[in-house]
């Protein structure tokens, strides 16, 4: 019989602090119509010292642990996805490790590639797990970073910080992956980059896009390919129309709608039929709003948050729709810029609903603060080590509290 493999338990951290689109295009001198329709942004998450790439990570990871009744007893490994570590040499995955007092005889470490990460460390959960190693144990996959650009630049508007943990088993309670039915796609460009030392990310914008879509291209049609000849999706018509939503990774929300044209293109192109853009205004954006965005609403809050992205989107989705999609099939796009990415699918469990409704995104949500342009520009200018009181009032709450001789320093709750 066919292994099950996929997310049994999922669980968010994002920054208490956030500031609205709206406010921050005032302040830029933009009309605020650019960031809110032409970019999709709503608010942007702020993190500040006290919550770096472990704290979010560790809190996300303690929540989808607390979230799946899986006792720590049963974990055999820890993977972070993450461009945004803390150390050159010692994993974020390893402090995760620490903090939340997980057993010695485990797998445990980072992945890099942008925001491909997390999904190489999915990836790598799924066949470490499906190859028999695991012996019954799960793996936690947990995606965490902090968006950077800079104040004034382009990609300001870009930016978001946060972190989603996916406890990965044998019994999918919430989403049950299509294991070994994807499409890749990687080249080497120069897209997006953060050279060593630096906090920003360099970004050559535009083509930065025009790299993204090429990839979602390229990797759709490889997933088309393997879900036509394995029986994934079946009948007639456009292959993308057989899964019943999409989620892409969301750099900024436009981006999904973008992605979303593309991959339609794909299918109608491939059919014979020419492209049509006139008509796609009608066709496709209907297929966009059903399709696409009910996975954006997490994301229009947040912002990028790189690794997370894409399953941040997914937790969104199922936020807003798991009832309604039980047993109904989902494609899955993760890009990382560089650069590498993967179109892949899977179906959403009986019973999806009443988990993700236990792990209360609304209720993180709306425990934020809004912070004015001049606070956040502050957060901005100080440096990464600035010592912070921890302050949440969050039960669960993980702080970077400060470095001493060279060993950084957590304040757990
Ligand atoms: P920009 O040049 O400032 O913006 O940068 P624009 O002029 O292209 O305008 C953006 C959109 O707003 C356009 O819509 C405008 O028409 C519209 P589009 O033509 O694209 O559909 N617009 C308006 N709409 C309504 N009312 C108005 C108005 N004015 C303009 N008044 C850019 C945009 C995304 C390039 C910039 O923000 C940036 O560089 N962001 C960072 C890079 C990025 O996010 N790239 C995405 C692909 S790469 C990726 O996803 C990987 C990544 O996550 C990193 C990783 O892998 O680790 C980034």
């Amino acid at each position: 019989m066919k292994q099950r493999i996929g997310i049994h338990a999922l669980g968010l951290a994002i920054p208490r602090r956030y500031v609205d689109m709206e406010e921050l295009a005032r302040a830029r001198g933009i009309d605020p119509g650019k960031y809110i329709q032409g970019l999709g942004a709503r608010e942007m998450a702020v993190a500040e010292p006290g919550e770096d790439t472990v704290a979010l990570a560790a809190q996300a990871a303690r929540r989808a642990l607390a979230a799946s009744g899986v006792p720590a007893s049963k974990l055999g490994m820890l993977v972070v996805g993450t461009e945004t570590g803390v150390d050159h040499s010692k994993p974020v995955a390893s402090f995760v490790h620490g903090l939340l007092g997980l057993p010695q005889a485990m797998r445990v470490y980072d992945t890099q590639h942008a925001c491909y990460g997390g999904t190489a460390g999915l990836m790598a959960a799924v066949d470490w797990i499906a190859s028999g190693a695991a012996d019954g144990r799960a793996a936690l996959v947990v995606c965490s970073d902090i968006a950077r650009y800079g104040v004034g630049t382009a990609g300001e508007p870009t930016q978001g910080a946060g972190a989603v943990a996916m406890l990965v088993t044998t019994d999918p309670a919430i989403f049950e992956l299509d294991v070994g039915i994807s499409g890749t796609a990687s080249s080497h460009v120069h897209d997006f980059w953060r050279p060593l030392g630096l906090r920003e990310a360099q970004v050559d914008g535009h083509y930065s896009v025009q790299c993204y879509l090429d990839a979602v291209s390229a990797a759709y049609r490889g997933w088309r390919t393997r879900a036509i000849q394995r029986e994934v999706i079946r009948g007639v018509g456009m292959a993308s129309e057989r899964l019943a939503r999409i989620c892409y990774h969301v750099p900024f929300c436009k981006m999904a709608r973008k992605a979303h044209l593309q991959v339609r293109r794909c299918d109608l192109e491939d059919a014979g039929a020419p492209w049509d853009a006139s008509a796609e205004e009608t066709r496709g954006v209907a297929s966009f709003r059903e399709q696409v965005e009910p996975s954006l609403g997490l994301c229009a809050r947040i912002g990028n948050i790189y690794t997370g992205s894409l399953y941040l989107g997914l937790a969104g989705l199922l936020d807003a729709q798991a009832s309604a999609l039980a047993g109904e099939r989902i494609g899955l796009f993760s890009y990382g810029s560089g650069c590498t990415s993967e179109f892949f699918s899977g179906v959403v469990a009986r019973g999806a609903g009443y988990r993700i409704a236990a792990a209360r995104f609304g209720e993180l949500l709306a425990a934020r603060e809004r912070i004015s342009v001049a606070e956040y520009e502050r957060i901005m200018a100080l440096p990464p080590t600035a010592p912070l009181v921890p302050r949440s009032a969050n039960a669960d709450d993980i702080r970077f509290v400060g470095v001493t001789d060279h060993r950084r320093q957590y304040a757990s709750r």
